[in-house]
């Protein structure tokens, strides 16, 4: 049995998502201290502070998601120059009500693909700015950055196999944080 259940949290909903493939790409090349959940936020409604203490049956199961985990991985589209807002909204609904926030101290990575030459930078540096908000722990180094170009993808859906060790590095950073932030909470 995994050491580690890591909650995967996509900031698409399209089917074709290539940051969903990029998740699935990336799981394959974790080691097996890891093991990965998603954590649905397609049916959360939209966010109004009114239904705090009435959060919604979508709400209260992703919480309880989140709070199930050692760790979280935030795969990231960017949409104007920032994160879209389905995966804000899903931010703002676990953090409240006030003092009841599900993602404090949920040590985290972030990674995002995008079309487009900056791979989503700008996307996650705002996502790093709210999570440091909710005292979520981001590994900062190594950063990915992906742009996507036809060659990315293999048929299979694994990351091109000349890019793959990169990718299978980050991971490796990334599981050694979750366990440094086991350690410290033990
Ligand atoms: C509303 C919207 C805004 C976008 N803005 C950006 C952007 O600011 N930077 C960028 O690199 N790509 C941008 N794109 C293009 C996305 O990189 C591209 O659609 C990508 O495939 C989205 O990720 P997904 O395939 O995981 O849904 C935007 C796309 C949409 C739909």
């Amino acid at each position: 049995m995994s050491a580690y259940q890591i909650g995967v949290i996509v900031g698409s909903l399209r089917l074709e998502s290539i940051n969903r493939k990029l998740a699935d790409a990336l799981i394959k090349l974790a080691p097996s201290e890891l093991s990965f959940k998603d954590i649905a936020i397609d049916k959360l409604p939209l966010y109004n502070q009114d239904d705090d203490n009435n959060q919604a049956a979508s709400v209260k199961a992703m919480k309880a998601a989140i709070r199930a985990c050692d760790g979280l991985l935030f795969v990231t589209p960017e949409y104007n120059r920032s994160l879209p807002g389905v995966l804000k909204n899903a931010l703002d609904h676990g953090s409240r009500p006030y003092g009841q926030s599900a993602w404090a101290g949920k040590p985290a990575g972030i990674v995002g693909a995008s079309l487009g030459a900056m791979g989503s930078a700008l996307a996650q540096q705002h996502l790093r700015n709210i999570l440091s908000c909710l005292n979520v722990p981001v590994m900062c180094q190594p950063e990915v950055y992906v742009h996507v170009d036809q060659d990315f993808f293999e048929e299979s859906g694994d990351i091109d196999a000349n890019r793959r060790d990169f990718f299978k590095t980050w991971m490796q950073a990334f599981t050694q944080w979750i366990e440094q932030h086991a350690v410290e909470k033990a």
